[in-house]
């Protein structure tokens, strides 16, 4: 086991005081985070122009209704390329809604950016990260998440894994309390469990391996076959609904 994975908690708005690792929905669907957001498990939602572009409608309202599902910090990208451009998006993206973090893309500029907003106390998300010493810079200027794209990484035959255990590794222990790492560019159910392991805050997850991750035969096949059992005895399912009609009487 790493020294990171030891010595690191995750999972908290600081980084280091809590240890879970949260889960975001990456998406600019407002029909998928309305179905995932029932499950209970998300704690906030990243975006990204190419997400956004994919969908009809406006793209402020998109963004206000994902905040509002999942109660909690949302990723909304700036696209200008000069830092002054950036700073200007990220304050009026944060007028769209209190949950909004400005997603900024890794540059100098980007730097920059990320130092202005997070001075003038706007959590920045600093997206496009790819090896630990951009990290590093990510977390001097500021930034509150680093995002590290782990399938992006996979895609040009680099270990993603190693990727994000050094960028864990170099960022704890150490001076960076407000810099969560959070994985992002999930592919599959591996990615997710992979990032827990690391000690990443948190993890931004597609709609699909959220659903991949939900699902195995045996569990399937093992509510199948609990549900004929007891449907085999009748007068069970009459017992439970009068346990359920006490109870709701009992108010419990
Ligand atoms: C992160 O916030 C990005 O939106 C996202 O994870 C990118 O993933 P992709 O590589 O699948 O496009």
């Amino acid at each position: 086991m790493s020294t990171a994975t030891t010595t690191r908690s995750s999972g908290s708005e600081t980084a280091g005081s809590v240890s879970r690792m949260r889960l975001f929905i990456d998406t600019g669907s407002v029909a998928e985070v309305e179905e995932l957001a029932a499950w209970g498990v998300l704690s906030g939602a990243t975006t990204n122009p190419s997400l956004l572009a994919k969908e009809d409608g406006d793209p402020g309202d998109i963004v206000r209704r994902i905040c509002d599902l999942v109660d909690g910090p949302t990723s909304a990208e700036v696209v200008s390329a000069d830092a002054r451009g950036m700073v200007a998006e990220g304050r009026a993206l944060r007028t769209l809604h209190e949950h909004i973090v400005v997603k900024v893309p890794f540059s100098a500029a980007g730097l920059a950016a990320t130092k202005e907003l997070s001075a003038d106390g706007h959590p920045v998300n600093m997206t496009l990260v790819f090896t630990a010493n951009q990290a590093l810079l990510s977390a001097e200027a500021g930034a509150t998440y680093i995002s590290c794209f782990m399938g992006r990484l996979d895609d040009i035959s680099v270990d993603s894994a190693e990727v994000v255990r050094e960028i864990v590794e170099t960022l704890r222990p150490g001076g960076y309390a407000q810099a969560q790492v959070l994985a992002a560019s999930l592919r599959h159910p591996e990615h997710l469990k992979t990032a827990a392991r690391l000690g990443c805050e948190v993890a931004t997850v597609p709609g699909k391996v959220l659903r991949q991750a939900l699902d195995h035969p045996l569990t399937t096949a093992g509510i199948e076959k609990f549900t004929a059992d007891w449907q085999s005895r009748p007068e069970f399912a009459r017992w439970l609904e009068e346990l359920v009609s006490s109870a709701q009487v009992a108010g419990r």
